[in-house]
């Protein structure tokens, strides 16, 4: 799911954790995220401008007023006869660049350029921030002639003389997107965004120019023959409760009964990990036989593994045909109604999936995972108040039930952050550590408690945590992932241990996206962009579903343009990473 909401989760907890500039870089991540949908690539946009703002502030402001005032140099006097002469000569460029403004003024394009032109000419090569000038001048006329070459050709000139011009990176910008060159026009809102922070105005046009560069990315790509991994499917499926599917007497029954059926054969593609095979095996089963007995068990498989392969309106098309069963039993229609809404998720349509929690909770009063899934779904969109009802409700109808006890403890905590309550966030904090000792085989457990204290800025206490869970689940890559994630600093020697955690986890996966994606951005924090991007690759080649690939097509496009501008500001950043950031989802696949 997610990493839309998940965006929104982090964000929340980087926007509430303090004051001062890692609330506002909170607050980009949100506005970043939720527009370009790009977590990641802005985790790692917002983290980097961060740090040049900082490096920045150091600096004087002198150094932000980007032109001197040439008329009054001129009339100083001069020591040098040489001085002298270029000043004359600058004088003069000066005196025809006013005139090609007000040509300008008046739309006589031409004219203008013919003024900008000479101007150019005449001025002495060391006047640099003047001469830069007078071409982001002439780039302007030539803009409005609609020109765009030239315009790019003398905004290159521009640039090239003074590297942090604001205004006329951003008309070459333009200009490129115009002309379909979505890749310098990336480059050049990145540019801007370092210089200038993330305007709205930038954002949104990177974004734009990031979803072209993504749509015409994933046109050369062939189709996906990827197979799901057996620890997405098996951790996806543990989402849902007790699910039909799964039930090991039916299946029994299934075997013995009609060991020779499609169906039959759907679930040893399952148990031999041929999962991509069961939609086609279900398929067949539907068409063999008109009346078979088990036609929704059928379709609830085949349903659930377009969900999990990413096929949003082919599973949506058999919920619905479920769901309009009269013959469906309670559980098989439960288990529907929450993966339809899951779905719904999943083609960010929030709308959707709270209006079918909201009748699967109304239709099923005395069952408890319609609240959980609705409350961690609030949680995420920061309804702190409705996800704390459905939790208390889930609890009081079924007391024992782990998830709804965890959720409620992180949506505790994050209650306690928001009303700046430190004794609930502590409270929550330390409810949580109480289950350890019955919970502490559970990887469900682990990924929450971890992401809770990580979330409120614990990050020793959830490495002591990741250490202990590492041998409680040997061989989790998630756990190695996030520990890595973790230990990411400052301090070189922590880095090369991340680095080794990382490589361990894809070796026991190396189809893994949630890893991939983490060490890609670790690697963009070491400045090591072709790297990442070439993780970022490897993602896409392990993915499913248009969502996913758009966003990870659009991130390899931010990490290489980001690494261009950087490189071409000359900016450097040693490692570390902020809080919050890059954080596996606790939650799994899904909700
Ligand atoms: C250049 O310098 C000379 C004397 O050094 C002066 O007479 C002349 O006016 C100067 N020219 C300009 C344009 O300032
Ligand atoms: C990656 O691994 C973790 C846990 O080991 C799992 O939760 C996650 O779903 C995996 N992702 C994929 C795409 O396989
Ligand atoms: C599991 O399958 C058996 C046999 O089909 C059925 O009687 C039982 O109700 C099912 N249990 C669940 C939880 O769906
Ligand atoms: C929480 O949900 C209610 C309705 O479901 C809505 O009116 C309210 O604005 C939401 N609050 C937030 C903070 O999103
Ligand atoms: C990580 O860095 C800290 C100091 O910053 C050090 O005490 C610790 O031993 C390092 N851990 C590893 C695994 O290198």
């Amino acid at each position: 799911m997610a990493s839309y909401l998940r965006t929104v989760a982090k964000s929340s907890s980087s926007s509430t954790s303090a004051d001062g500039p890692a609330n506002s870089l909170g607050k980009r991540l949100v506005k970043w995220g939720l527009i370009i949908g790009v977590p990641t690539a802005v985790c790692v946009a917002a983290y980097l401008v961060y740090r040049q703002q900082q490096e920045q502030a150091k600096k004087s402001a002198a150094r932000r007023s980007p032109l001197p005032t040439p008329m009054a140099s001129v009339n100083e006097d001069t020591a040098s006869g040489l001085e002298n002469r270029t000043k004359s000569r600058l004088t003069v460029a000066i005196e025809l660049k006013n005139e090609g403004n007000l040509k300008y003024r008046d739309q006589k394009f031409h004219e203008a350029i013919e003024a900008y032109t000479r101007a150019i000419e005449i001025c002495p090569m060391e006047s640099t921030e003047e001469l830069s000038q007078f071409y982001q001048n002439r780039a302007a006329a030539w803009e409005s002639l609609k020109d765009y070459a030239r315009v790019i050709e003398d905004c290159s000139k521009a640039i090239e003389l003074n590297q942090k011009y604001v205004k006329c990176i951003q008309r070459r910008a333009r200009a490129a997107e115009t002309i379909g060159n979505f890749e310098l026009a990336l480059e050049d809102y990145s540019t801007v965004c370092f210089i200038d922070s993330y305007q709205p105005a930038y954002i949104m046009a990177a974004d734009k120019v990031l979803t072209d560069l993504a749509k015409r990315y994933m046109e050369t790509l062939p189709p996906s023959t990827a197979e799901l991994s057996k620890d997405f499917v098996r951790t996806s499926l543990n989402e849902f409760e007790d699910d039909p599917i799964l039930n090991q007497s039916f299946i029994d029954e299934l075997k013995r009964a009609q060991p020779d059926s499609s169906l039959a054969r759907a679930y040893q593609a399952f148990d031999e990990d041929r999962y991509t095979d069961i939609p086609s095996l279900c398929t067949n089963e539907l068409e063999s036989t008109t009346d078979s007995p088990y036609k929704l068990e059928t379709l609830l498989l085949r349903g659930s593994f377009y969900l999990l392969m990413g096929s949003y309106a082919e599973a949506l098309a058999d919920f619905d045909t479920i769901i309009n069963d009269p013959e469906a039993t309670e559980k098989i229609r439960l288990n529907t109604e929450l993966k339809r809404a899951n779905c719904k998720i999943h083609q960010r349509d929030i709308e959707g999936a709270l209006h079918f929690y909201d009748q699967c909770v109304a239709y099923h009063p005395n069952e408890c995972s319609p609240r959980v899934h609705r409350g961690m779904l609030k949680t995420l969109l920061e309804n702190f108040t409705e996800a704390h009802d459905d939790f208390i409700e889930a609890l009081r109808i079924s007391p024992t039930n782990l998830r709804a006890k965890y959720q409620k403890l992180i949506n505790d905590a994050k209650i306690g952050a928001k009303e700046h309550r430190n004794d609930r966030v502590e409270r929550a904090l330390s409810s949580f550590e109480e289950y350890y000792d019955t919970s502490k085989q559970d990887i469900y457990y682990a990924l929450a408690i971890t992401s809770c204290f990580l979330d409120n800025d614990r990050k020793d206490k959830a490495l002591a945590y990741l250490d202990k869970f590492i041998t409680h689940i040997p061989s989790n890559p998630t756990l190695l992932a996030l520990k890595a994630n973790c230990l990411m600093s400052n301090d070189p020697s922590n880095n090369t241990e991340a680095e080794r955690l990382y490589i361990q986890a894809l070796d026991i996966d190396p189809s893994n996206e949630t890893v991939l994606t983490m060490f890609a951005i670790f690697k963009c924090n070491q400045n090591q962009f072709e790297e990442a991007a070439a993780l970022y690759e490897r993602a896409i080649h392990c993915t499913r579903g248009e969502e996913k690939l758009m966003q990870y097509a659009a991130l390899l496009y931010a990490i290489r343009a980001q690494g261009r501008a950087i490189k071409r500001l000359n900016l450097n950043f040693p490692g570390g990473f902020p809080q919050g950031g890059a954080l596996p989802n606790w939650m799994g696949g899904m909700p």
